[in-house]
């Protein structure tokens, strides 16, 4: 009964749009193509594939096999599988919460593009000062923010059918289409061969410890994994549906679309001798340099950023649902008063992580020597803390507490071929998520680097 009113997918098609749209994000689009660049090319894309296997399926079926098993939020279904366990998914919705936060920040640089794009591109010759600028400035981008986040609470407020299914049902098709579309430009530009190389060609001897745990910890993000955002995605799925067979899909969509995004991006950067430089720079800086000198380069400039903006609006939809559900089922709130409440409180907190960029100087210490703000904190603490420890308490738990049977038995609604995967599903959860989880706190603590004498 209340099943209804929690509301559920309307199709397997829209569940599978809803869900690649969260895993397919800023994640994807500038954070996988430069790290592919910089630690080998395709020695990275073919570990991070490794990973996407053992690591992204197991966890992804666990975290839908919970969700659908408890017809719960994040919070709800671990509480009612055990009620000493609720404070795992209450970790997920925090982090979900500190997430978007920042996210909707750069949504809103996104959408100040767009506009841009609109007006005919971005005029002034140095297009990496015109960003620092930007983003420097104390009040245009939270205007920029607080619009994104309008439009992630406009869509959310619309339930899971009528607004996040609909939303990603039409932004999904139209983002793989835009990406293919510039993929082909940028492939057919001259000298766009050096680009493809440096982005695929292996090359193992930049291969170390360090470059498996930063391919995990990209899995982790890239995913959606480690807060529950699949846990709430599959409690609104029905019992007929196939989870083993879903958690390989989303998984495929999400490194199809990365590796479009890799092919679109670095043979256009070297075609025009450009840096392939990280983080946001690469984004906002390098490509509407790009898009200054290319033919049609404003078309293509508003066609990305129009792509970038719906794989963004497409997760943090998937973010603000987290806690929008927890206070839906546990508080009994209506959806509206979540919806505004949390959208509210992630723009507030975004507001520091905004001028943080700018004006706001205070630098903290908890993780790094060398002070960081206020943004990269948020980032810092969710991103290689707080996700990877959602996973491991995620594994342990299916391990220990609800168990291999509970959770076979829930696996098995569904699904004709489990069986093979049931074994290596077990396996992986119970000994490659703990291990490999665990190489990813001994790096981040530099215990790692010790050990390994680097
Ligand atoms: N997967 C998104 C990306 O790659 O940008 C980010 C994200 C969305 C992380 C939702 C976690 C999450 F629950």
């Amino acid at each position: 009964m209340e099943n209804n009113s929690r509301g559920a997918w309307g199709s397997r098609f829209g569940f599978i749009m809803a869900s690649a749209g969260s895993a397919i994000g800023l994640g994807n689009l500038w954070k996988f193509p430069y790290l592919a660049g910089a630690n080998g090319g395709g020695a990275f894309v073919l570990v991070y594939l490794g990973i996407v296997i053992l690591l992204g399926f197991t966890m992804m079926l666990g975290e839908l096999s919970i969700g659908r098993a408890t017809k719960l939020n994040q919070y709800g279904a671990y509480k009612k599988i055990n009620p000493k366990f609720g404070f795992i998914g209450g970790i997920g919705i925090l982090t979900g919460f500190l997430i978007l936060s920042f996210y909707s920040v750069v949504g809103g640089w996104v959408i100040k593009y767009i506009f841009q794009y609109i007006m005919g591109g971005v005029q002034q010759a140095d297009k990496m000062g015109y960003f620092v600028s930007f983003i420097t400035n104390p009040y245009e981008p939270l205007i920029w923010h607080g619009l994104f986040m309008a439009a992630t609470l406009f869509i959310v407020l619309g339930g899971v059918s009528g607004g996040i299914e609909k939303a990603s049902k039409i932004m999904m098709p139209l983002l793989f289409l835009f990406l293919i579309i510039i993929a082909i430009r940028s492939l057919t530009l001259p000298g766009a061969m050096e680009g493809l190389k440096y982005f695929l060609i292996p090359n193992w001897s930049k291969f170390n410890l360090d470059v498996l745990v930063k391919a995990m910890g990209q899995v982790f993000f890239s995913l959606s994994l480690g807060m529950g955002t699949l846990v709430t995605y599959g409690s609104y799925l029905e019992g007929h549906e196939d989870l083993p067979s879903n958690a390989l899909t989303i998984p495929a969509l999400d490194t199809l679309a990365a590796l479009l995004a890799g092919i679109a991006i670095m043979p256009a950067v070297f075609a025009f001798n450009q840096e392939p430089g990280a983080g946001p720079g690469l984004m906002f800086g390098t490509l509407p340099n790009i898009f200054a000198s290319m033919p049609l380069g404003n078309l293509f400039g508003l066609m990305f950023f129009v792509l970038v903006f719906f794989a963004a609006v497409t997760s943090a939809i998937s973010l603000l649902e987290v806690p929008v559900s927890w206070a839906m089922d546990s508080l009994k709130w209506s959806r509206t008063k979540a919806v505004w409440i949390f959208a509210g409180l992630c723009f507030v907190i975004g507001i520091g992580a905004s001028l943080s960029n700018g004006p706001w100087e205070q630098k903290f210490y908890f993780f790094s020597k060398d002070g960081q703000n206020f943004f990269d904190v948020l980032d810092y603490l969710t991103s290689n803390i707080l996700l990877p420890l959602g996973g491991v308490f995620m594994s342990l738990f299916i391990t220990f507490v609800w168990g291999y049977d509970n959770a076979f038995k829930e696996i098995k609604i569904g699904s004709k071929n489990n069986f093979a995967i049931g074994g290596f599903w077990k396996m992986s959860m119970m000994v490659g998520v703990p291990l490999m989880m665990a190489l990813v706190f001994l790096q981040q603590t530099g215990v790692l680097a010790k050990l390994i004498g680097q």
